[in-house]
């Protein structure tokens, strides 16, 4: 069996702006997006694309299937697919994308735990749920193409990642900084409004996220 896909082609030493190009991929029951980009690669179409685990830890083979970001290694294979790189960052080639702005922007906030001076003796600790739900992000970025306001280019400019990885430190029970003033220094204001971002894994973002760092709320 066979299905037919559309895959995003772009090379940038070519100078063309990139187009879509409909493959007969191979099809077997089960298959998803991902394994029919590994098909196609074999055979003759050498397209490039991320991937890693092949079961939804890595992150890496985010792209957008018929207009929405999805993990490829996690959506089923069928007729009439469109698949295209993330819209929210820059694309290098075919469908991989710079995923470096999107991590570059939060260098300067420290997005890990901070906790100061080591203390004499280790707290007891008691992992909050919403850090437990949060540190399920596996990076793969696709939340950023659900947000209208996300610019790559812009460093006063937070995205649904980015707050992921800021309220990840927020509610670790040592963390000493103020996230809440790093999230409103990424624009997080404009939030307010929207709140629209989607996870590809299924983490609240507005609920465990924006809205704790918007109300700047700290865990007791
Ligand atoms: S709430 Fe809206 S503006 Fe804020 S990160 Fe989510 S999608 Fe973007
Ligand atoms: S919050 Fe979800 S969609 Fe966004 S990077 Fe993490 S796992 Fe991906
Ligand atoms: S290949 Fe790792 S999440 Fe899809």
């Amino acid at each position: 069996m066979k299905a037919s896909i559309k895959v995003w082609r772009f090379d940038p030493d070519n100078g063309d702006k990139g187009n879509l190009i409909q493959y007969q991929a191979p099809y077997q029951e089960g298959d998803t997006v991902l394994q029919a980009l590994l098909d196609l690669y074999e055979q003759e179409y050498p397209v490039c694309f991320r991937f890693g685990c092949r079961f939804k830890k890595c992150g890496l083979c985010a792209v957008e299937i018929n207009g929405r970001p999805r993990l490829a290694c996690r959506t089923p294979l069928k007729d009439g697919l469109t698949i295209r790189p993330l819209r929210a960052l820059p694309n290098i080639r075919d469908l991989v994308v710079d995923r470096d702005p999107a991590f570059s922007v939060l260098l300067p906030y420290q997005p890990w735990p901070a906790i100061g001076e080591p203390p004499e003796r280790l707290p007891r600790l008691t992992e909050p749920v919403e850090h437990q739900r949060l540190m399920a992000c596996n990076e793969c970025l696709g939340c950023l193409s659900t947000c209208p306001t996300y610019r790559h280019d812009d460093p006063s400019c937070g995205g649904p990642f980015q707050f992921v990885k800021l309220a990840q430190a927020h509610f670790h029970p040592l963390d000493r900084m103020d996230r809440p003033a790093q999230a409103r220094a990424l624009s997080i204001e404009r939030c307010g409004s929207c709140l629209k971002c989607r996870c590809l894994i299924g983490i609240p973002i507005v609920k465990m996220a924006i809205q704790p760092l918007l109300e700047g709320a700290h865990q007791p």
